[in-house]
């Protein structure tokens, strides 16, 4: 077995969250796993490696956190989620609960008024022609449909977004970058308290039938409005990161863009395309419950591993230019969405906002350009763009 190479690199730092495919070849030419001195965390890297811990919930336990803290040390900067940061038996029985609330058969029945939205939207854009596909399309479609699917009220919706950028900041250090948004995200968490409770949930929505299965006795009722805020959280910035990177994609790669005009079945696999190449989430963490060998190394028991989800979507060994985009290539493995028991729940709504606006763009929009720099939004586990300029042309 070998030693880990010592990386001196801060995977929490502005210089790698800003470009961090670069520090991605290092860590993975300097073998499977990297101990991260600042931190004393280990890091995998190798997309074999991620999707073996990811399904392997014995061994990378979920219950002290997905991030950097561990919950059994107390002093949490954040709430622990019911079902992301809890290991079976106590996940399996939410799990079961919310896989219901967001059961392939409720998410139809939400699809004509996400179809209706979208077509709204895109009205809008083309009429613009020049926008900011972050602000005026990425954030400003999840903020309406997600929000109106659980049954929130209309009022302050968009302060959802800065509440979970504090949470995903959160995931990693204290550092500059978690200290700006806990400032704008902090005075959101009274507001948001108060609009998860029963009586303020519009009846027939997501969140009323959560509260519900808490009547029925199926989850306790101090636990409904804490799931209800994790999904409000986990559903909204990683979202709107997928989407503007859609566009991103679609501006970067037009034969791409072209491809899926021409081939309208390939939405759903180009979503996964997107996601794989710019992952939202970047990176998530475990903490092994014992001494684990991981490629030629043995990662000692009751430590915090990140697990590099960005870079096991670009791994060369899983796939052939894992850099570009290829509309139609075989995504199949990637780890975007996660894998194993905590794979992603909210994956079908994801993945309708998705379909319902790219289905608009392949009727109606012949070509992206981009009119500006794109600016990305550093986030200790999540990956997206603040701001990203782009011309629409109509067919
Ligand atoms: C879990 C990514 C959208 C709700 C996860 C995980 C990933 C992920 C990587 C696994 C985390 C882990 O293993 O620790 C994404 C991405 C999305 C997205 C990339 C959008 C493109 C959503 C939406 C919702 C949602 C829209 C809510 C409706 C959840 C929940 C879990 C989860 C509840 C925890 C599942 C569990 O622990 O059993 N997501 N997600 N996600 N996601 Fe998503």
């Amino acid at each position: 077995m070998r030693s880990y190479s010592a990386s001196e690199f801060d995977p929490f730092s502005e210089a790698y969250l800003s470009s961090p495919y670069p520090f991605h070849e290092q860590l993975r030419a300097a073998g499977s796993v990297s101990h991260f001195a600042a931190y004393d965390v280990y890091g995998i890297i190798r997309h074999k490696d991620v999707a073996a811990a990811l399904g392997d919930w014995k061994t990378f336990s979920s219950a002290d956190g997905v991030g950097l803290e561990r919950f059994s040390e107390g002093t949490m900067r954040r709430t622990q989620s019911l079902l992301l940061e809890a290991d079976p038996p106590n996940h399996t029985a939410m799990r079961a609960v919310i896989g219901r609330v967001l059961s392939p058969l409720v998410i139809r029945q939400l699809r004509s008024r996400f179809e209706e939205e979208a077509g709204q939207l895109v009205d809008r854009l083309l009429d613009l022609r020049e926008f900011d596909a972050v602000k005026d399309m990425a954030e400003f479609f999840p903020v309406k449909v997600f929000p109106d699917a659980m049954g929130l009220g209309l009022e302050g919706r968009e302060k959802l977004l800065p509440f979970s950028d504090m949470v995903f900041n959160a995931f990693g250090p204290e550092n500059d970058i978690y200290e700006r948004s806990d400032k704008i995200g902090r005075p959101v968490v009274e507001w948001l308290l108060d609009q998860t409770k029963m009586e303020n949930l519009a009846p027939g929505g997501l969140g009323r039938q959560i509260w519900d299965a808490a009547l029925r006795g199926e989850i306790a009722e101090r636990e409904a409005a804490s799931v209800i805020r994790s999904l409000l959280t986990a559903g909204m910035d990683t979202t709107v990161n997928g989407l503007a990177h859609a566009v991103l994609a679609f501006a970067s790669y037009p034969a791409e863009w072209q491809r899926l005009v021409d081939n309208p079945s390939l939405i759903r696999p180009s979503f996964d395309e997107i996601v794989r190449w710019e992952s939202p989430i970047h990176s998530i963490l475990r903490t092994t419950t014992s001494e684990v060998v991981v490629g030629e190394h043995v990662i000692p028991a009751k430590v915090k591993v990140i697990l590099f989800l960005g870079a096991a979507n670009r791994d060369p060994d899983r796939w052939e230019d894992p850099n570009d985009v290829r509309i139609g290539r075989d995504t199949q493995g990637h780890v975007a969405f996660g894998t194993g028991i905590h794979g992603c729940l909210g994956q079908l709504i994801a993945r309708l906002e998705a379909e319902v606006i790219f289905a608009q763009f392949i009727r109606r929009v012949r070509s992206f350009e981009l009119t500006g720099e794109p600016v990305w939004r550093l986030n200790n586990a999540l990956r997206g763009l603040s701001s990203l300029p782009v011309r629409i042309l109509p067919n």
